[in-house]
């Protein structure tokens, strides 16, 4: 069964909890900037784990690290206690991690079935097998259905093309496609960053939804209010490290403001 607010402030079930993911002293460059210099995060079963820090603070690559974008330089990531290398993001798709970009969503030209299904389309076959075809209706019916029971989103044009849905209608079918192929965990870079107010509302629903659903997010915001509302843990990126990593009830906005300028940082100087 899904654990409830109740259930999480009744137990240290955060603290202890299983660990999913850990990133190990991951370090990556690009020529001759370092864009991680040894990050450290742990990403806990169940949890939505909110990933902040400043423009260039390092999160966008260490997503992009986790889902085999870029290959590390240096350090380990580990699944379920089993170290991974993942060179492709397919990779990482298959082992059930699924990252949601604003822009990379869907293609454009496809409606929701196809975007729905993109990768692993149902087909049917006509004359014993002869001919195989697009079995749009079987798409569309279980996509509108993971939308509306699972995401908590009703689509009234189902037929439309992508590029004529609002940004969260295809933040939604995103994240249903990715929950829909079994996504263990789902990483979302600044999910609400483009999104009218009355759609933010409605993409933090879908967070706290799923979360209540047992899934394990990581969401990268800089919108702190949206943060203190969905996250249970907050982790701090600054010039390429995790510099802290808490539960979001025992710290205030201003300490996490605090670490997003480095002025927390008292081990070493802060990076230029
Ligand atoms: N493909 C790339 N080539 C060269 N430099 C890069 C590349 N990707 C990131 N960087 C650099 O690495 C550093 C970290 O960038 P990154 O995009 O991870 O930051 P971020 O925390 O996601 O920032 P933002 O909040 O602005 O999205 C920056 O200095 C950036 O310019
Ligand atoms: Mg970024």
């Amino acid at each position: 069964m899904p654990a409830t607010d109740a259930d999480r402030q009744a137990s240290p079930a955060i603290d202890a909890g299983e660990v999913l993911l850990s990133l190990k002293g991951v370090q990556k460059s690009f020529g001759g900037v370092q864009a991680l210099r040894g990050a450290d995060l742990e990403v806990r079963k169940g949890e939505v784990l909110a990933l902040v820090g400043d423009n260039g603070a390092g999160k966008s690559t260490l997503i992009k690290a986790i889902m085999g974008v870029h290959q590390p330089d240096a350090g380990s990531i580990v699944l379920e206690g089993r170290e991974i290398t993942v060179a492709h993001p397919d990779q990482a798709r298959r082992l059930g991690i699924e990252a949601i970009y604003q822009d990379l969503a869907l293609v454009g030209t496809f409606d929701l079935a196809r975007n729905f299904f993109l990768g692993r389309e149902k087909m049917k076959s006509y004359l014993g097998g002869l001919i195989r075809v697009l079995d749009r209706d079987a798409m569309r019916a279980e996509a509108l259905s993971v939308l509306e029971n699972r995401v908590g989103i009703a689509i009234h044009n189902p037929y439309a093309s992508a590029y004529v849905l609002s940004g969260g209608q295809r933040q939604a079918i995103a994240i249903g496609r990715a929950i829909d192929s079994d996504a263990r965990l789902i990483i979302m870079d600044e999910p609400t960053a483009a999104l009218g107010v009355e759609e933010t509302e409605r993409v933090l629903a879908i967070i706290s939804r799923l979360r209540d659903q047992g899934l394990t997010l990581l969401v990268i915001s800089h919108n702190l209010e949206h943060v203190f509302r969905c996250a249970d843990r907050i982790a701090v990126m600054h010039g390429g490290r995790v510099t802290a990593q808490m539960r979001r009830e025992d710290v205030t906005r201003q300490e996490v403001v605090g670490h997003i300028m480095g002025s927390r940082l008292t081990d070493e100087a802060p990076p230029n």
